[in-house]
């Protein structure tokens, strides 16, 4: 009974679904967010505790979205709804999956206007490297002749600049578009099979690179020394958002995409894969930045402004900077794009099967209001730059309009709904349906039940609790 949005086909292959829902879980989170929070909150500590949620809570949970979707075979919202059916149980658990399309939705908005600074920066280090040819040095360092402060200068300028901004928002939203609508076979995977080894091939470039030219050892006691003294509730619940963000859970990609896999696949390896390389790439993301980084004294602890301006500053000064930077810069645009059509995807199969639209219309519906939403964070940085549209509460008081969406999601709706997956998958559902559909027998369905039914649920209401009322402690 798959949904109208499946195409009849769904993915051609595994490996396809693999690599497409790698796709969507690497992206800026791996590359822009991980290494910055990880940076602020002393390295080491935030790092185990990271990968200590993605094994207990990430991976189990990747499962169960990937488990719900495929055997309830349409749009988020409904394929929670069929599973409810199946398993007798009331069919408003869909809005579980309502949760999920709007965050989806949320997160798309201001990850296009992110990834818009990306394809700025691919621009300019472009140019750069061109320039660097140009003058018969190829190998120059990047920004040559410039200063610490006008290369850092240039985040500024795009911020100041509403119309580059958006600008370059619509374009990636564009692109993100055109991907979608062009269909699950023909978009989707298409873009995935091309990318995801492109970026591979980049990432392991530029951390060779690091390894050679920076200082990996101190790059690998920074983030594998953890203290301690550094982990707060907060920090506990900055790391489980960041968790759930980067493998693209609770966001409806991973359900949409589970409804598009087909019966011979096993279920449970490929949900361990995709959290393995998600992960992976999330360290190996730190280990490419952090030792260019610590080679020319900076911050790691920089924030957001990490990768566009402590980056480049590093890659002035070292060999080849010109063209590192710009290949850089690319990877980061190919891993955006593979996530943001997810994010998309989630949305858009839901207008298709809900209300009967096309798929090119749907996304472009779609898509069309998340990049106006976009448009508001955008211009958060400049016209609307008092802006704190959630300040009245307190853990979001000084955040940009950006950041709000941002905080909302990742630190509320993201656990939220993933403490409602653990429910409905650990306790609602139909237990022989889970079962089957995991490919799990004996002792690791019994380990993949514990953690669904107790470790998840527990921890995330635990972090939740304490992450938004900090005072209770
Ligand atoms: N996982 C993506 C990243 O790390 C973001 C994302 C979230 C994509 C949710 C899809 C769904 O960048």
């Amino acid at each position: 009974m798959a949904g109208k949005a499946a195409e009849g086909g769904g993915w051609s292959s595994r490996t396809a679904f693999v690599l497409a829902a790698i796709g969507a879980a690497v992206g800026l989170g791996n590359i822009w967010r991980f290494p910055t929070l990880a940076g602020e909150n002393g390295g080491g500590a935030f790092v185990l505790v990271y990968i200590g949620f993605v094994l207990l809570l990430g991976a189990p949970l990747v499962l169960s979205e990937i488990l719900l979707g495929r055997a309830g075979g349409e749009d988020a919202i409904g394929s929670v709804r069929n599973v409810a059916r199946k398993s007798g149980r009331s069919e408003s658990w869909k809005g579980l999956g309502a949760l999920q399309i709007i965050a989806g939705f949320l997160i798309l908005s201001f990850y296009s206007v992110v990834a818009g600074w990306v394809i700025n920066y691919v621009f300019l280090s472009g140019a750069d490297w061109f320039s660097a040819i140009a003058s018969g040095d190829p190998f120059a360092g990047a920004f040559n002749g410039e200063t610490q402060d006008e290369i850092t200068g240039r985040m500024g300028a795009l911020f100041a600049d509403p119309v580059r901004l958006i600008g370059l928002h619509l374009l990636f939203m564009v692109a993100t578009v055109w991907i979608v609508a062009s269909g699950v076979h023909d978009g989707i995977e298409k873009a995935a099979t091309w990318l995801m080894p492109a970026f591979f091939v980049l990432l392991v470039i530029v951390t060779i690179y690091g390894a050679f030219t920076g200082d990996f050892g101190q790059a690998l006691a920074f983030m594998f020394t953890p203290d301690f003294a550094k982990l707060s509730p907060q920090v506990l619940n900055e790391a489980l958002g960041q968790a759930l963000f980067s493998l693209s859970l609770s966001a409806g990609g991973l359900l949409t995409y589970g409804a598009y896999v087909g019966r011979d696949v096993n279920l449970a390896p490929t949900a361990g894969t995709i959290a393995f390389a998600d992960t992976l790439v999330a360290i190996l993301a730190g280990l490419m930045i952090f030792p260019i980084v610590f080679a020319v004294g900076l911050d790691p602890a920089a924030g957001p402004a990490l990768i566009f301006q402590t980056l480049p500053v590093a890659f002035n000064s070292m060999p080849a900077g010109a063209l590192i930077g710009m290949i850089f810069f690319v990877l980061i645009f190919f891993a955006a794009l593979t996530s943001s059509i997810s994010l998309l995807e989630g949305p858009t199969a839901w207008v298709i099967d809900r209300f009967g639209l096309e798929r090119r219309t749907a996304a472009m519906v779609v898509g069309g209001s998340a990049f106006l939403i976009g448009v508001a964070c955008a211009l958060g940085y400049n016209v609307w730059s008092d802006v704190r549209p959630l300040s009245f509460w307190g853990i979001f008081e000084n955040a940009d309009i950006l950041d709000s969406i941002d905080g909302f999601t990742g630190k509320i709706m993201l656990p939220l709904s993933a403490l409602l997956v653990a429910v409905f998958v650990g306790w609602r559902a139909d237990r022989n349906l889970v079962e089957a559909e995991t490919g799990l027998s004996g002792g690791m369905f019994a380990l993949w039940r514990l953690l669904v039914c107790w470790a998840a649920p527990i921890a995330v209401f635990l972090v939740l609790l304490f992450g938004l009322f900090p005072g209770l402690l």
